[in-house]
């Protein structure tokens, strides 16, 4: 399911766990992440970078800032070809067809995009329209993110989306219809939600047999309203009920549980999150889109700047880029740990140096200890969350952190993937 990866073996040389920075012989496979930064209005629970359009969306002069932006950034990954495209954002089913058809265009003159490549679009059911759909996939799209949410009139109110249930089910069923391989974003653990609601909103989904699920657990984040204003959620103990009924439902429809929040048919697993999640490298381009990319002897992240003026400033300006900073020794072992430990399949052992550029050496002793308490399975040639792992993922992945962590593990996760703990 794969295909279209880089296949040059990756392997990494290294001396014992010394002082050295990482060695990489090969690079990871590289990915694109393009942020659309508006939406039609802000969701009292999202702390996305996400801006209220306020009139027409100006799409033609930002793609014309993707393209530069992408030009300054074409030296760091000069000669590397692209996996896996995904427009996210925000909500990038603002943007027109043809601007679409324009961005996927530039994006292949300057870029050499696997043919096979999977190009995924987000889209809010609010801003559906079948012709805009089937323009997409004229455009290159192949795969459709949809932010679906609920499929409940009263939970879509509470969450104050702009779209209703009924909108919800005529964007799903032509997305299904025009693009096939199609993800449905779902949140669990509404204001006030029950069990049994839960279960009626995963039955909802699920007969329309999407491919691929996302179920995400809703979470009060700083610098949001509901934060401010929390709605009466469910308690913890209710929570855990609905996210045990909601997976038993997903693995009774035969849909594998591969990662913390996905759910897909085998073989739709999303390969370019599947990428962030093997710790493999993404150029982000667009307002506050973030950046991995791994050198011969480093592995740098990027934070573009976040508020669209300022974007455009900066690019014009020649320098889209406000942070730009190495992983150091004392965090990579972290952030792999981060990443891998989402999958439920976990990862070979051999990832570790194959994309941190050192010996697994480095992260023996926290590993020893997850393995000790039941965290992590045994077996010596994969890193795997075992069940009660997987229960207590912030605990495990804990265990990795150094003890001067400079930044919130949000801060260093990739775009368009909420990282929240199911
Ligand atoms: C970047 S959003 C893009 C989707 C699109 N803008 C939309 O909302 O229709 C990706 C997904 O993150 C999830 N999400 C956003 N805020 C969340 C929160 N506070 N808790 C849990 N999931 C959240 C939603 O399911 C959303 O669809
Ligand atoms: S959840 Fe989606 S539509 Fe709502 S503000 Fe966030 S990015 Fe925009």
């Amino acid at each position: 399911m794969c295909g279209g990866r880089v296949s040059a073996p990756i392997v990494a040389t290294v001396d014992a766990v010394g002082l050295a920075g990482p060695r990489f012989t090969a690079l990871p496979p590289l990915a694109l992440y393009v942020h659309i930064p508006w939406c039609l209005r802000k969701c009292p629970y999202c702390d996305f970078n996400s801006h209220e359009a306020r009139g027409d969306v100006p799409e033609s002069s930002y793609v014309d800032a993707l393209f530069a932006d992408l030009e300054y950034a074409l030296p760091s990954i000069w000669g590397r070809k692209i996996v896996s495209v995904f427009i996210g954002g925000g909500t990038p089913s603002l943007f027109s067809a043809a601007a679409i058809d324009r961005l996927l265009a530039g994006i292949r003159a300057r870029l050499p995009v696997l043919p096979d490549a999977e190009v995924t679009l987000e889209a809010n059911p609010g801003t559906f329209e079948r012709a805009k759909f089937a323009g997409y996939l004229g455009a290159g799209v192949n795969r459709l993110s949809l932010g679906v949410q609920s499929f409940d009139a009263r939970q879509l109110a509470a969450l104050g989306r702009v779209h209703d249930a009924e909108e919800a089910r005529r964007a799903a069923d032509s997305a299904l219809a025009i693009f096939g391989n199609v993800n449905f974003d779902l949140m669990y653990a509404l204001p006030r939600q029950s069990v049994a609601e839960a279960e009626a909103d995963v039955a909802a989904a699920l007969a329309f047999a999407p491919p691929h699920l996302s179920f995400y657990h809703l979470t009060l984040e700083p610098n949001t309203l509901f934060h401010r204003y929390p709605p009466p959620l469910p308690d913890d103990e209710t929570a855990a009920d609905i996210e045990d009924a909601v997976a038993a439902r997903l693995d009774g429809a035969g849909y594998v549980h591969y990662e913390t929040s996905a759910h897909a048919r085998r073989g739709r697993e999303c390969r370019h999150n599947l990428n962030y999640w093997q710790f493999g490298d993404y150029l982000g381009i667009g307002a506050g889109a973030h950046s991995k990319l791994s050198f011969p002897d480093r592995i740098v992240r990027q934070a573009r700047y976040r508020q669209p003026k300022q974007y455009f400033e900066q690019v014009a300006a020649g320098a889209p880029v406000q942070e730009n900073a190495d992983v150091s020794r004392d965090d990579v072992g972290f952030e792999f740990m981060l990443n891998a430990l989402r999958l439920t399949a976990g990862v070979p052992a051999t990832l570790f140096a194959e994309r941190t550029g050192h010996p697994l050496a480095l992260v023996r002793r926290p590993l020893v200890e997850a393995v000790a308490r039941g965290l992590v399975e045994s077996d010596p040639t994969t890193i795997r969350p075992t069940a009660l792992g997987r229960r207590f993922l912030n605990d495990l992945q804990a265990l990795f952190l150094n003890d001067a962590p400079s930044r919130r593990a949000r801060d260093r996760v990739p775009d368009g993937v909420p990282m929240r703990r199911t």
